[in-house]
């Protein structure tokens, strides 16, 4: 990390921090001292359980669908659950292959609290990004991505998610050598500006081909993750962010409307089935385990399945009191 570069952030009172790959322990205190919010982006249970010890008010946790650098293997669905459990009651963000409202509802679903998105926000205008890079990642799919180390001149040992190029294809093709002996190893790439002064890449560097990149794409990490299977324009922010909420929204009230007639149904199902004076448990009742467990769960919050099968009398009761 550069070095003062927390120190700004602190002064300038930026709302959230947000720490990756490190131990951010040294720096929480400090942090609310400044009334900042620290945040941490986990790729593992144990990662989160560490950050939760060291005092951080939000932990993120990153499917290894991500785009960008990718700290654990775990798939967002698996590790969101685990991680939401582990640290509850510290909230939890979801990040990884989320692009569209129906991966928000998915988020939320699995507990977290909110979702960062990266991929989506790269194909948005604002980004300051080669306009180049941003369609590869608009025309791209998930199986256009690849989890490599490859690109590790100036980060060395931490993996990432990125479109497969021809520096990637190349070095393939070579056999995947060592770092050192890959295809056109130092050669120079392209150029970048960075705080107004030239910057030459060199193959296989991690710095990103940002906007005002002069050189080969082919040969820059081009970051990008699963979710670019999702992207499909390139637009601006606040778009983005109104289309995904409203999708979710969408989604989220289908969802609730289904529920609402499945449970009419089974009602309309169970009253019609149930003899007027029931005199053996469950008798005349024709319900399965599932069509149970979906009337009568998520309003009771409490039924063993088993149990309500053998008590008939008492379904009704439950049942109808919804
Ligand atoms: C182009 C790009 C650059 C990224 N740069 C950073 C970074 O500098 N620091 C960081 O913590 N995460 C970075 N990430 C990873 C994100 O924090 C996040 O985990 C990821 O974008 C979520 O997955 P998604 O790309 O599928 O939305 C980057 C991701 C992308 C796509």
């Amino acid at each position: 990390m550069q070095a003062g570069l927390i120190d700004v952030c602190l002064e300038e009172q930026v709302p959230l921090l947000v720490f990756f790959w490190g131990d951010p322990t040294p720096y929480v205190e400090e942090a609310h001292r400044h009334g900042v919010t620290v945040v941490v982006q986990v790729g593992s249970v144990e990662e989160a359980r560490a950050a939760m010890a060291a005092g951080v008010d939000i932990i993120m946790a990153q499917g290894c669908e991500a785009g960008g650098h990718v700290k654990g293997t775990i798939a967002l669905t698996t590790l969101v659950p685990e991680v939401v459990e582990a640290v509850h009651p510290v909230p939890v963000i979801a990040a990884g292959g989320i692009a569209t409202g129906r991966g928000v509802v998915a988020a939320l679903s699995l507990g977290a609290q909110a979702v960062s998105m990266g991929t989506r926000f790269l194909a948005s205008t604002e980004a300051r990004m080669p306009h180049a890079y941003k369609e590869r990642v608009v025309q791209s799919t998930a199986k256009d991505t690849v989890y490599t180390g490859l690109f590790d001149v100036g980060w060395a040992e931490a993996p990432h998610r990125v479109l497969r190029n021809k520096a990637v294809s190349e070095w393939e093709a070579a056999g995947c050598p060592a770092r050192g002996q890959r295809p056109g190893e130092g050669q120079v790439i392209g150029t970048v500006s960075r705080a107004g002064t030239p910057v030459e890449l060199v193959r296989y560097s991690s710095f990103m081909p940002i906007e005002g990149f002069t050189g080969d794409l082919d040969y820059a990490a081009l970051y990008a993750g699963e979710s670019c299977s999702l992207v499909n324009d390139i637009k601006p922010a606040a778009q983005i962010v109104a289309d995904v909420m409203r999708e979710a929204e969408e989604v989220m009230t289908r969802l609730q409307q289904r529920s609402e007639r499945r449970r009419a149904t089974h009602v309309r199902k169970i009253r019609g089935a149930v003899p007027s004076r029931p005199t053996e448990p469950n008798m005349g009742l024709h319900l399965t385990a599932s069509s149970v467990r979906s009337c009568v769960a998520p309003a009771s919050g409490s039924s063993s399945v088993e149990s309500v099968e053998k008590t008939g009398v008492n379904l009704m009761a439950v049942c109808s009191l919804r």
